[in-house]
């Protein structure tokens, strides 16, 4: 062995390897899908992110998918300084088509999730078809409608839409006198759940306001399900952890929250005075850097 050869062992120890173990792991957690970036609060990969949005986003040939106990939707973006989220699902009714049946998805989170997402009081949800003894009505018996307006948006604007051409004809007129409305305007917070089976409605559809902007007409409303994310817990975790060069996660049942560092997981952060089993790791090394540089005087020795 020549000498060299031994001083870059030697200076590799010394050099690279600290540099690589602190720097190594910066940022393992953030992830793009198409154009969408992902990052705190959210993840892909499993054990990054804060727990209440485990097991939430997929992203399936660069579309980012958002999965709750309702169905699955699309990600049209995430919006991290307002903190939300905007979904569409492909059998909701737009200004362009009414789709019944009962095909859309509606909105409904697990228990467990429902402190971390909601949709906005911005966002309307325009319940369609739905039957006279639907508890909505039922709810509001010999009360006033619970229908309303939200954000400036109404039915009686929605009606206007091309899609409702092909319904008209059919059960659904704008003239409800008697029977219940073809079209119930909701904000989320009044009914906590959008299940069309339970709520015995044939479909629905969602817009939301971009506030301050007054939207013109139904043709030009925003479609999609707006939801803000709330981030509970401890955020100075997180920043501390990220302070040290850690991607903020989480253990595998969700109950406690990790700093992710290079090759270890910390229950604070990153930095090397707080870890036992970086410490071992740390002796390991100078031990071996240690070993290197005996050799290396042993050789010196040898040649000389
Ligand atoms: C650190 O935590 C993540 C997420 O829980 C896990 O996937 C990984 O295996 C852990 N790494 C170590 C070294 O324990
Ligand atoms: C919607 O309501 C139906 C009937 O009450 C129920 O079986 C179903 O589980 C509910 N769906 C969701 C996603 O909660
Ligand atoms: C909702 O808005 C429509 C017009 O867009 C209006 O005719 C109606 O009176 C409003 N309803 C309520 C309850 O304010
Ligand atoms: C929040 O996290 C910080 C940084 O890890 C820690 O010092 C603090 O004790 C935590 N607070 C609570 C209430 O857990």
């Amino acid at each position: 062995m020549d000498r060299s050869f031994l001083s870059t062992i030697f200076l590799a120890f010394y050099v690279f390897v600290p540099i690589v173990s602190s720097y190594g792991n910066a940022n393992t957690c953030r992830a793009f899908c198409g154009n969408l970036k992902i990052d705190y609060p959210f993840a892909l990969q499993s054990g990054c992110g804060h727990p209440g949005f485990r097991e939430l986003l997929f992203c399936i040939n660069d579309v980012l998918m958002f999965h709750i106990s309702s169905g699955s939707y699309r990600v049209l973006g995430i919006d991290y300084a307002y903190q939300s989220l905007v979904l569409l699902d492909p059998h909701m009714s737009t200004c362009d088509s009414i789709v019944l049946g009962g095909r859309g998805n509606g909105f409904v989170v697990e228990q467990w999730r429902a402190p971390y997402l909601n949709p906005t009081s911005d966002n309307m949800f325009m319940l369609i078809g739905c039957s006279a003894d639907s508890s909505l009505f039922q709810a509001y018996h010999g009360k006033r409608s619970p229908c309303r307006n939200v954000s400036g948006m109404s039915c009686e604007e929605y009606y206007g839409c091309p899609g409702w051409d092909m319904i008209r004809p059919k059960q659904y007129g704008v003239v409800y006198g008697s029977g219940p409305p073809g079209c119930c305007a909701l904000p989320f917070e009044d009914i906590k759940a959008v299940n069309l089976s339970k709520l015995g409605c044939q479909g629905y559809s969602s817009a939301y306001s971009l506030a301050p902007l007054r939207r013109a007409g139904p043709d030009e409303w925003s479609y999609g399900i707006e939801v803000k994310y709330s981030v509970q817990g401890n955020a100075s975790f997180c920043r501390a952890c990220e302070a040290t060069g850690g991607s903020c996660g989480h253990d595998i049942d969700g109950k406690n929250d990790l700093c992710l560092c290079s090759g270890w997981n910390s229950t604070g952060t990153c930095d090397l005075v707080h870890s036992e089993s970086h410490r071992r790791k740390w002796s390991l090394m100078v031990a071996l850097a240690g070993f290197v540089t005996g050799t290396i005087i042993l050789e010196t020795s040898h040649l000389q």
